[in-house]
């Protein structure tokens, strides 16, 4: 992943001391809160040229120039931005990714993508105030039209085409669209269609205003109830939050509620709770809970009241801990979500429901006592076991035992065995983590290397390895990256702990095993011994061999792919030659077409090998 351009260019203003890059062509003297000298962009004998440091910008009041440090360096050593970016960064030591014509590329697709959902949100909007039912359907709800426009609400027509020809009418090409996730291609080959179809529609936008992606909910009790973009250029559901970019606008950050739904989002809203968020339509992820650390001081999880819920609440708490923030729980007893709530209740109802929200351990304790017989002593045993590894997460010492004690009192237990059970773990992993610090990236360890043991096939081999390179460094996890193979991994740990990589390395330098497995612990359907082998065995490469060793890897996840993409290509050609109707010559051709571009994709790789 390259670092995003907008980073850097924060990274440099924010760095870069106006004052001296600007000192170093002319000479600046100072006046008042600013600094003034002469205009180096037009030939003056008065100084009208003015230089603000805290606002780390400049101005002319002669020639009427102005900008920005990057701007003034475009300027004056006639610059582009990208090398404007480069100029200052080999400066000032700030590390820039050069920009490659590819990023270049990627950077105007995505402002491309912004475009076009912005121009899809809009006509979702005005369909939705030109639409009867639809604009009932969301007033029934109690949705006023302030909220509409807050969160920009909209209405997909009932009808294939509406989407596609305004876009195309617009100058867009159906491609773009597609790729958006807007329309789909028709299975004939013959033209495209709307994705979203009479569905109230929610832009989800970002914290900077650009619509992201879209989710859409039916009007009845249709299936399936909420229809969501899919992942695109612009559009990682994992790394933003419905509702942030409304958020970002008021001024109270203390408070930050994590809902499920966007109803919830929007209920609350339109019930003056103002500062709510939902993750899109995917379980929570760690960068949304860094988000979430950004953007509010006391975090307050509101999941629905149901079993998913309840787990989902668990699993939240568990990620929020990973990032040392201590999350309370918001109980709503009977109701079934925010929303529901508000059906009998109002603001005042929900602001003592937030009042009276529970300090997770407290939460944990509450879901227990349901989920464990408290009287029989096994139970007992293992709820204080299982939570004590939560108490170990707890920072401040003081908290744990003021927990300690409670526990104790709660459950009957003495103080000191459940001091005992929180302590001593403690000190083992401790332990253990400090020996871990030591074995930090270092690429010439002597290793003992057992690969055959559990794993059997190729491509889950080479997921492994390759992760097991990620992890190692960063920079090899980049290399990685730029193959554009993430896409095709398989196995599904790997997956997941790919995922969990790249959110790490989405602003740390350096993963330690311990996170991934404390992460890794709470998701669905891990092989742990494909855990095992990703985080526990050393590696043994010379540095030399690296370069070959990726190649290699690489080439196998490639060839994988294409295998399988022909075994299934050839297993319907077989069912469509058994099948006894009549079908579609053409069909018929396009699969061989595709068989034949395939073997042919396979062949160029071998050819490549030998090469
Ligand atoms: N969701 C989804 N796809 C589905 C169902 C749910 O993406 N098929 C996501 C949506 O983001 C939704 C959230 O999960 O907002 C919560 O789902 P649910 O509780 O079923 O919906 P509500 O938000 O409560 O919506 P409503 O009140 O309109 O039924
Ligand atoms: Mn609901």
């Amino acid at each position: 992943m390259s670092y995003r351009n907008d980073e850097v260019v924060e990274k440099i203003k924010d760095t870069v001391d106006i004052v001296d890059f600007i000192s170093s062509y002319l000479k600046l003297d100072k006046s008042g809160a600013n600094y003034v000298g002469l205009c180096p962009f037009h030939s003056e004998k008065t100084p009208s040229f003015t230089v603000s440091e805290n606002k780390k910008i400049f101005h002319c009041f002669g020639c009427g120039v102005g900008g920005d440090v990057l701007e003034f360096a475009m300027k004056k050593e006639n610059l582009s931005f990208p090398e404007a970016i480069n100029f200052l960064g080999d400066r000032y030591g700030i590390e820039v990714k050069k920009q490659s014509p590819e990023d270049i590329k990627r950077q105007e697709q995505r402002n491309k993508s912004y475009e076009i959902n912005r121009e899809a949100a809009k006509f979702f909007l005005n369909n939705l105030l030109e639409n009867k039912s639809a604009l009932k359907y969301l007033n029934d709800r109690g949705i006023n039209n302030k909220v509409i426009r807050n969160f920009g609400l909209g209405y997909a027509l009932d009808g294939w085409e509406y989407l596609h020809e305004f876009l195309i009418g617009k100058g867009y090409k159906s491609q773009e669209l597609e790729e958006l996730g807007l329309v789909g291609e028709r299975s004939n080959g013959n033209g495209f269609y709307d994705k979203f179809r009479n569905r109230i529609i929610f832009p989800i936008i970002d914290t900077r205003s650009r619509v992201i992606g879209f989710g859409g909910r039916v009007l009845d009790d249709s299936m399936p109830k909420y229809l969501n973009s899919q992942e695109t250029l612009v559009f990682n559901k994992g790394t933003h939050l419905y509702g942030l970019n409304n958020l970002a606008k008021s001024s109270d950050r203390e408070k930050l509620i994590l809902v499920e739904g966007y109803m919830d989002v929007i209920s609350l809203y339109n019930n003056e709770i103002d500062f709510s968020v939902a993750s899109l339509g995917t379980a929570l992820t760690p960068s949304q809970v860094k988000l979430l650390k950004r953007y509010g001081e006391e975090i307050y999880i509101c999941y629905d009241s149901d079993l998913a819920g309840i787990k989902a609440t668990d699993k939240a708490i568990s990620l929020f801990l990973d990032e040392d923030v201590t999350p309370k729980v918001i109980m709503l007893g009977e109701y079934k979500d925010p929303d529901d709530f508000f059906e009998k209740n109002e603001k005042e109802d929900f602001e003592q429901l937030i009042k009276n929200a529970l300090h997770f351990i407290d939460y944990k304790i509450h879901i227990n006592k349901e989920k464990y017989n408290l009287e029989d002593i096994e139970d007992k045993i293992k709820f204080t076991i299982d939570i004590s590894k939560d108490l170990r997460l707890l920072k401040n010492p003081i908290e744990i035992d003021v927990y300690i004690n409670k526990l104790s009192k709660e459950l009957n237990i003495s103080k000191e065995a459940i001091e005992k059970e929180v302590f001593n773990k403690d000190e083992k992993n401790y332990k253990k983590k400090q020996t871990r610090k030591k074995t930090k990236p270092n690429n010439h360890r002597n290793i003992n290397y057992n690969m055959n043991t559990v794993l059997p096939k190729s491509d889950i081999r080479a997921e492994v390895e390759l992760l097991r390179m990620m992890i190692l460094d960063r920079k090899y996890y980049e290399v990685i990256d730029a193959q554009n193979i993430f896409k095709d991994f398989k196995n599904h740990t790997c997956k997941e702990i790919l995922r969990i990589v790249e959110d790490i390395y989405f602003d740390e330098d350096y993963i330690e095993e311990e996170r991934i497995r404390r992460i890794i612990a709470n998701k669905d359907n891990i092989d742990f011994r494909v855990t095992e082998l990703i985080l526990d065995r050393e590696i043994n490469f010379e540095s030399e061999n690296i370069e070959k060793m990726l190649n290699d890897l690489i080439r196998t996840i490639r060839v994988n792919k294409l295998i399988s993409e022909r075994k299934q290509v050839r297993d319907m050609i077989k069912k469509l030659d058994e099948s006894q109707e009549s079908m579609d010559p053409n069909a018929f051709s396009e699969l061989f077409k595709k068989l034949t571009s395939l073997n042919g994709k396979l062949e160029n790789i071998r050819y490549e090998d030998r090469g």
